[in-house]
């Protein structure tokens, strides 16, 4: 579903490669979790797999839809939460969702219909007539998660999408999650919470300086019975591959 091979990005003016050859392939039905220490290239991928950066070198396809000649067939299939949460600030809650649903084209009374079961999951409905720049952090993150599942993406990729988040939240968004991949979808997110990706995902992949240095399921990690999902991130992350 999501399909990268030899993916490589250097940022003007820097001299090293925030990602360096990166091959991945993220089947339908699930869920993946990428992680790394800080500056190791997560946000790039996600924004070069959203189309926000252009890949130096490498494809990139989406449901068989390659990114670079057909931008807008692939970002159709997508939904994207941002790390950032830099929303409208002087639009309603209310407009906003309306804005990014009628741009994805959706009819009116369906549109409606999902704002009102979305806010609802996410106990935003009180605040969705209120103008964005009153929302906290969070309620900005609950928005941009609506947003980015409004129009049943096949493909939903989240930076850091727990950050920020109280518990009922972090909580339905993990059930949202497990259900969005449980429908045959894809969920490719990034995050440092380590007991988060041990508890929803089928499959981790480990980026350091750029480079994938493991892939796996937890389901053979936790086979393996040597270590845990936390020491293994750690050994690899400090001194290399893992055992
Ligand atoms: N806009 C930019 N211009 C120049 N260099 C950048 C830019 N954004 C990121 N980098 C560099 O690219 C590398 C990868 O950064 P990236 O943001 O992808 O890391 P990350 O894994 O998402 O980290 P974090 O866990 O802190 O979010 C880092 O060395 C970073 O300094
Ligand atoms: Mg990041």
């Amino acid at each position: 579903m999501i399909k990268l091979y030899n993916v490589s990005k250097t940022y003007a003016k820097s001299t090293v490669k925030a990602v360096d050859d990166l091959t991945l392939d993220i089947n339908a039905g699930e869920i993946f979790g990428f992680l790394g220490p800080n500056g190791a290239g997560k946000s790039t991928t996600i924004k070069m797999l959203t189309g926000v950066l252009t890949p130096d070198s490498g494809t990139i396809e989406i449901d068989g839809v390659n990114l670079a000649d057909n931008p807008i067939a692939a970002k159709s299939i997508e939904g994207f939460v941002p790390d950032n949460h830099e929303i409208y600030d002087t639009l309603k809650g209310i407009e906003y969702l309306n804005f990014i649903g009628t741009m994805y084209g959706m009819p009116t009374e369906l549109l409606k219909q999902k704002i009102a079961e979305y806010a609802a999951l996410f106990d935003l409905t009180e605040a969705l007539p209120n103008m964005i720049g009153s929302y906290s952090h969070g309620m900005k993150q609950k928005l941009s998660i609506i947003a980015a599942v409004i129009h049943d993406p096949k493909v939903w990729i989240l930076d850091e999408p727990l950050t920020g988040l109280d518990p009922q939240s972090a909580y339905q968004l993990k059930q949202l999650m497990r259900a969005w991949a449980d429908r045959g979808n894809t969920v490719f997110f990034s995050s440092h919470v380590i007991d988060v990706v041990e508890k929803v995902c089928d499959r981790i992949g480990i980026i350091n300086h750029g480079k994938l240095v493991a892939v796996d399921t937890l389901e053979n990690i936790r086979a393996d019975g040597k270590l845990s999902l936390e020491d293994m991130f750690l050994t690899i992350t400090s001194d290399g591959e893992r055992k």
